[in-house]
């Protein structure tokens, strides 16, 4: 073997080695491809049966699992701390934030471990779940089927209710807000604005809305949209109450289906949101707007990468938290 050969084989194993250890040391590389192979083998087969069942009953419930990965990872962690509701002992549940307002369907999330617990107790996390739900939901509004979910979460022991608002932005937030939110959980530019592509499905409340209607029609809004958008939400006043107010679609052209029109109406003046808008014309992310919105292929490439990358901030692997017999509450102990 020349020498040269073998210095470079050296340090070839020396960075694997530093590589092996620093994912040891972070906790990393404990999520793997098909964690309950040998614990739980029907574990994915079961959510997915569940997801497609419940999408065939209430389609918008595959809109709200992939809201609620947004929601539950982007705080701190992917740990289905999002799912622990109030309870009489003072914790406040994180969908009682302002920031979680529109969310619905959380029962059904509990459906989901019913059916899983019936297969395999006390094996599956609520937090494997939920992201394993949102992938399957994804693929059900026709979207990408993002392969290579990893599992081997665990689930929280605590609410993190008080910090959900430094974690998740606001909808009238900046793109600068916007996008260092995203980075704090490893999600470049470009990636923030494939996983905004989300708000091609599902609704947003007149509460959310008006600030860009009234007293004037927001100036980057299409006229025509914002007459629209004026009808559905006719006075500037509007309640944070899902009971009482109307809300309009996200995507009026295709609004079940997880696809690139999201970014066809930003260029054409028809974002929903602040947010949502605001990508059109900030130079940092228009480019990728405009790409997403000419390549339907493209946006979901982005898309499922993106969500998992998502899918894998900072989880609890193992020994710590626990795994839930409900996600709804802690296991006593
Ligand atoms: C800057 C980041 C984001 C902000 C400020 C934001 C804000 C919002 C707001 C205000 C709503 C409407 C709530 C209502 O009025 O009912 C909404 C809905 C929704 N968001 Fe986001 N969002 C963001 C990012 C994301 C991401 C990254 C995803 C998923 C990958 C996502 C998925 C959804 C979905 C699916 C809905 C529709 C929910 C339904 O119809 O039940 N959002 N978002
Ligand atoms: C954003 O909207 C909220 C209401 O949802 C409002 O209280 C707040 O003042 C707005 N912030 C900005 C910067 O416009």
């Amino acid at each position: 073997m020349t020498r040269s050969r073998h210095i470079a084989m050296v340090c070839c194993s020396c960075a694997l080695l530093l590589q092996v250890t620093m994912s040891v040391v972070s906790g990393e590389g404990q999520l793997r491809l098909n964690f309950y192979s040998e614990s739980c083998p029907r574990a994915e087969e079961v959510v997915r049966e569940q997801v497609q069942r419940l999408y065939e009953e209430h389609g918008n419930t595959a809109v709200s699992w992939v809201r609620a990965l947004f929601h539950d990872c982007m705080v701190k962690s992917c740990d289905a701390s999002l799912l622990l509701e109030t309870t009489p002992t003072g914790a406040i549940s994180e969908q009682a934030s302002h920031r979680s307002f529109g969310m619905r369907n959380f029962k059904y999330i509990t459906a989901i471990k019913a059916a899983v617990e019936r297969e395999c107790p006390g094996t599956v996390s609520c937090a494997d779940i939920l992201a394993l739900a949102a992938r399957d939901g994804v693929a059900m509004l026709g979207g990408p089927a993002p392969v290579g979910m990893r599992t081997g979460r665990r689930d929280s022991r605590e609410s993190y209710y008080g910090v959900v608002e430094r974690y998740i932005p606001n909808h009238n937030d900046s793109v600068s807000t916007v996008l260092a939110r995203f980075a704090g959980m490893g999600v470049d530019t470009e990636g923030a604005v494939a996983l905004l592509g989300a708000h091609s499905v599902g609704r947003v409340h007149c509460f959310n809305l008006v600030g860009r209607l009234y007293p004037e029609v927001d100036g980057s809004m299409e006229a025509a949209y914002g007459e629209y958008l004026r009808g559905r939400c006719p006075t500037a006043e509007a309640a944070e109450d899902t009971g009482e107010v109307v809300y309009a679609r996200n995507d009026r052209a295709t609004p079940m289906l997880l696809d690139n029109m999201y970014y066809r109406n930003l260029l054409a003046g028809r974002g929903l949101l602040l947010v949502d808008q605001q990508l059109a014309s900030d130079p940092r992310t228009s480019p990728y707007v405009r790409r997403m919105a000419a390549d339907n292929a493209y946006f979901h490439q982005r898309f499922a990468a993106t969500l998992l990358t998502m899918s894998e901030n900072a989880p609890l692997t193992g020994a710590q938290g626990e795994v839930r017999k409900d996600c709804r509450f802690v296991n006593s102990s």
